[in-house]
């Protein structure tokens, strides 16, 4: 598959990256982070998806697709910081970065180092772990059967254990998709990268400093980050949101960019409100509005539940494991989004249904 690549490049400390934009003003910015080995094309699904209403940029990490590699050690710790400097370079003082795998591990140290720079995250089937001394030494193995088996073996290996096996059939074009972009990341930068993440340290300690919105995705197959590890950091990241994407492995942005693509869109509406919102510091939460608006939301709730059961797949969206102790000023306004919405969601229908309103 050929992916049309305007090869934009932009100087960053010691690099010169390439990169995708369209440029947009006045909207959000959204950064995607691509996963090892892979490079920025990973995501056209999504920049072809998004570009009319945000502001989205994708990006080469050093080493990987058109973005130079340097002279300094590959640490994910650089990699964070080449982040920031890229978005320096471009002027972007805050972004929502959405990262799958390695591009999550960025992200989630950039939100550690350089929390005022970042707006929204989305953590793609990653981990906040580091690598256990087991995972280490397969991946410095891999560099030796890398020598001894080269490279097309490597992308055969590696499509076997990214993909859902339901995806050998239904997604096999972007099996060799998935397989051009690996052969087409220097060995050096694969060894480099490998040893990048096997020595990169853990953010599971960090998460519950995490203070805005976090949506989190995993491939209901991924075998290499598990959708138990994002359920450990859902339960740990205050007020986020986690969705298990169905038909997909790995790369649940390739395999099932439907369903991907959706929670993302419904992600980023609430965070574009969450914005346009009075700001939430300024919103008191008194122990009588939290329980007024979980009885409107119960109420709301019974009644499309009793009245409109053909309504009820709109309730799956209830942000229900906010714990409301962590930061009760985002558990409320998300509340009362969510009550809003389905709100606005009801009246609509009534309004194109006016015979259930005169029952
Ligand atoms: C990735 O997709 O970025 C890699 O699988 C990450 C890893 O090997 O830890």
């Amino acid at each position: 598959m050929q992916i049309e690549e305007k090869n934009i490049t932009i100087g960053v400390n010691d690099l010169k990256v390439s990169y995708r934009d369209n440029q947009m003003g006045g909207v959000p910015v959204l950064i995607f982070i691509h996963g090892f080995p892979f490079n920025k094309s990973m995501w056209y699904k999504q920049m072809s998806e998004f570009k009319d209403k945000f502001r989205v940029i994708s990006y080469d990490v050093r080493g990987h697709g058109n973005t130079e590699e340097g002279d300094a050690a590959f640490t994910i710790d650089l990699f964070a910081l080449d982040l920031i400097g890229f978005m320096d370079a471009l002027k972007i003082d805050k972004a929502i970065l959405c990262g799958l795998s390695m591009g999550g591990y960025i992200a989630l140290r950039a939100i550690t180092n350089f929390p005022e720079r970042v707006e929204g995250l989305i953590l793609s089937d990653t981990n906040c772990i580091a690598d256990t001394p087991e995972a280490k030494e397969k991946r410095l193995k891999s560099i030796d059967t890398i020598k001894e088996n080269g490279m097309e073996w490597y992308a055969d290996v590696s499509a076997k254990n990214l993909f859902a096996p339901g995806s050998f059939t239904t997604n096999t074009a972007e099996i060799e998709f998935v397989k051009e972009m690996i052969l087409n990341t220097s060995q050096k930068s694969i060894y480099h990268t490998l040893q990048a993440l096997s020595t990169r340290k853990e953010t599971c300690s960090k998460l519950l400093q995490i203070k805005v919105p976090v949506l989190i995705l995993v491939g209901k197959e991924d075998k290499i980050t598990p959708p138990e590890a994002s359920q450990r950091m859902h339960e740990t990241i205050v007020g986020s949101f986690l969705k298990i994407i169905k038909g997909a492995g790995h790369l649940s942005n390739l395999e099932n960019s439907t369903e991907f693509n959706d929670q993302l869109r419904k992600f980023l509406i609430k965070i574009s409100t969450l914005s346009k919102a009075p700001s939430i510091e300024k919103i008191a939460v008194e122990d009588g509005s939290m329980k007024d608006i979980n009885s409107k939301i119960l109420k709301i709730t019974m009644n499309i539940k009793d009245h409109h059961p053909e309504l009820s797949k709109y309730l799956e969206e209830m942000p229900v494991t906010i714990p409301l102790e962590e930061n009760p000023k985002i558990t409320y306004e998300i509340l009362r989004q969510y009550y809003e919405s389905l709100n606005s969601m009801l009246n609509k229908y009534l309004l194109e249904h006016p015979h259930y309103s005169k029952k």
